[in-house]
């Protein structure tokens, strides 16, 4: 994220700071849990008709199910989530944030649920090492790590920003860009849907660990949320759910 979006973000978190955030027992209470989420981005949230699926949706789901709520998406543009969650828009939110201490200045995060990184994916004849994309052209989601990554990398052409994770892949797809920067896992489901675009994975930039953020300051949720967590990283439902997607365990080793 930019860091004067960042700066502004921690700003507007404190001036709210206790406004009307919703604490685990008025949670428990109405039977709901709200979540955030920014649902191009398959196969961790992404939508089937009205509905949002993906690793991370059944994941939330499961975790719900342990509070003894149900969970009602929220979807919205990922660079409105943190700051949404500072303003009691959601409760959580679960969109594959990395956890970066700029991040960890404005929200609190859980226990990471699963470890990534950033990936460069292109056409096969297209750039696939740093070294080779100076001079290209690409693509990336505002407002993540990626798109920060690729604006710190030297010797781009350009780098240019597009609201969701679907719109930045199309401009590969299309050939407006010569590169697109994007998880690991985002990358390899790109592959396997679009199979005539022959993409190809290249240089990993860097690891990440993906957190779940509740709203700074909320640490009962926090702390259920994590217990939530253990609990179904420890009886199997996590890796159902993951060998389900990946076909392997992605949790942080
Ligand atoms: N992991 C990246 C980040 O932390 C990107 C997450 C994008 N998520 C999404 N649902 N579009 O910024």
């Amino acid at each position: 994220m930019h860091k004067y979006a960042l700066a502004s973000l921690t700003l507007l978190s404190c001036a709210l700071g206790s406004a009307s955030a919703r604490d685990l027992a008025a949670i428990k209470a109405s039977g709901v849990l709200y979540v955030g989420t920014e649902p191009t981005y398959a196969p961790f949230t992404y939508t089937q008709g009205k509905k949002v699926v993906g690793f991370e949706a059944e994941l939330a789901e499961a975790l719900a199910r342990k509070l003894g709520v149900k969970v009602e998406w929220r979807p919205s543009g990922f660079d409105t989530l943190l700051i949404g969650l500072s303003r009691d828009r959601f409760d959580l939110v679960v969109s594959s944030h990395g956890i970066t201490p700029e991040r960890q200045k404005a929200v609190d995060f859980a226990n990471p649920h699963y470890c990534s990184g950033g990936v460069v994916l292109a056409k096969a004849s297209g750039p696939l090492t740093v070294a080779a994309l100076k001079g290209k052209a690409v693509a990336v989601q505002l407002g993540t790590t990626y798109a920060q990554r690729a604006q710190k990398l030297p010797g781009l052409g350009s780098v240019r920003t597009y609201p969701t994770n679907a719109d930045a892949l199309q401009m590969v797809l299309n050939g407006r860009a010569d590169a697109f920067v994007t998880d690991r896992f985002v990358a390899l489901e790109a592959r396997k849907k679009f199979p005539q675009a022959n993409l190809k994975l290249g240089e990993m930039l860097f690891q990440e660990k993906i957190g779940i953020a509740v709203k700074k300051g909320n640490a009962p949720l926090r702390g259920a949320v994590n217990t939530a967590l253990r609990g179904v990283m420890a009886d199997g439902t996590y890796q159902k759910i993951s060998t389900k997607y990946f076909g392997e365990d992605i949790r942080c080793k």
